[in-house]
């Protein structure tokens, strides 16, 4: 999303400026390129040489500082801005900008940008409270601004409060978000995508589980990928992965759990992906205690779990319904086979034998099987990018229905 973006960072003077040359690093390293304006009390807490040397441009700090006889500065800034950063946002620079205040760079070129802002408020807890302040951002929010909400924890004022400004990667995440609400010819913009990842667990006593061997990865790379793709997406997920941002993530354990999760939303939902490894038996018993080692051998008696993908087959009016096979052997037999058993709409089967694919990788190597469609080979590519190709071949499919 970030990538090629056009973002301006405008730091003002607070004592979180440090942490601003983090955030352009990050800007960088996420594709944008990034162009920096300071207020002259900014300057106190961090010099312009920082983000000129890190953003690679002048940064801009006094409005009268025309070096380029071509343009005026700030006008020539605000007209190249896809996104404005206040980062941090002092109470001032809050209060001016509700109140169209342009006295300096910041304020000036704010006041002529037009590109969606996210403003950053970071001070003391105190300040944050004012009335004045809170005024100021509920006038900001109803200009159409995003005005994220500050950290709890230790201030630099010596004792626990609200005001600290969000990590550089929260940030970073939330101007992602932004720009996926303000971009709106997404493909999947309206649309509900839910997703299932991860290997579930069945449990044989309280300390041991049978489970396989996916990470979620797959899964996870879809939720976030669908996302990018302006979806409203909702994981349901066995994965120990960290929980994707700006997805409504729902941890489970078990396959019925799995089930229960998906089924209740199943209704409302125009996507389903199964990138789960959903286990197909579990223990008839569960012990509620320890099993402790005996002389003798120990079976354990195992009994069909639900086949979620069938069940939402046989449910499924309105969805389009997404499985994945993962085979060792005869690939394209097996997968054939599942699309027509389980009623789904695409089956991404993957050879789990081969280097580049399957299981706890990074990337990985699919084809993508529909009815009455060609085969379509995805070569290896990572597995965000190896999401996105099926849901734009999805997206492909749903229009052509
Ligand atoms: C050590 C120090 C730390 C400060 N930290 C903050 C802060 O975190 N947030 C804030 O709103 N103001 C803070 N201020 C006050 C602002 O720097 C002051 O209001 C200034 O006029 C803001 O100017 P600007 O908005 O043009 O950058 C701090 C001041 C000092 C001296």
């Amino acid at each position: 999303m970030l990538n090629g973006k056009r973002v301006t960072v405008f730091v003002t003077g607070g004592i979180a400026a440090y942490k601003s040359a983090d955030l352009v690093r990050r800007f960088i390293k996420a594709g944008a390129e990034v162009r920096v304006a300071m207020t002259k009390s900014a300057c106190e807490f961090i010099q312009p040489l920082t983000f000129q040397v890190l953003s690679k441009h002048n940064v801009l700090v006094d409005t009268f500082d025309e070096k380029d006889a071509e343009v005026v500065s700030h006008i020539n800034l605000a007209d190249w801005t896809e996104l404005a950063v206040i980062a941090p946002a002092t109470a001032n620079i809050i209060a001016k900008m509700a109140n169209g205040i342009a006295d300096d760079v910041v304020s000036t070129t704010l006041l002529a940008i037009t590109a969606p802002r996210l403003i950053v408020p970071a001070m003391n807890q105190h300040m944050l409270e004012n009335p004045a302040t809170q005024a100021n951002i509920s006038k900001l929010e109803n200009f159409g601004y995003t005005v994220l909400e500050p950290d709890t924890g230790f201030l630099a004022e010596g004792y626990e409060g609200k005001g600290r400004m969000p990590e550089p990667e929260s940030i970073v995440n939330s101007a992602q978000l932004l720009l996926i609400e303000k971009t709106t010819n997404l493909p999947l913009k309206g649309k509900k995508v839910l997703v299932s990842a991860g290997g579930t667990r069945e449990r044989i006593d309280p300390v041991r589980y049978l489970t396989n061997e996916s990470s979620g990865k797959m899964g996870h790379s879809i939720a976030e990928a669908a996302r990018d793709l302006g979806a409203k997406v909702t994981l349901v997920t066995a994965s120990k992965l960290e929980y994707p941002f700006g997805v409504e993530t729902i941890p489970v354990s078990s396959a019925r759990e799995m089930q229960e999760i998906i089924m209740k939303d199943f209704d409302t939902t125009d996507i389903v992906v199964m990138a789960a490894a959903v286990s197909d038996y579990r223990p008839k018993h569960q012990a509620d205690h320890k099993i402790k080692k005996t002389e003798d051998d120990l079976q354990i008696l195992l009994e069909e779990n639900p086949d979620i993908l069938a069940t939402m087959g046989n449910q499924k009016n309105k969805q389009f319904l997404i499985g994945f096979a993962a085979e060792t052997d005869r690939v394209e037999e097996y997968a054939k086979g599942k699309l027509i058993r389980k009623k789904a709409d695409m089956i991404v089967a993957n050879d789990v034998s081969k280097e580049h694919a399957g299981f706890n990788k990074d990337t990985n190597e699919v084809i993508i099987f529909q009815t009455n469609k060609n085969p379509i080979h995805i070569e290896t590519k990572s597995k965000k990018e190896v999401a996105k190709d099926i849901l734009l071949e999805a997206i492909k499919s749903i229009q052509q229905i």
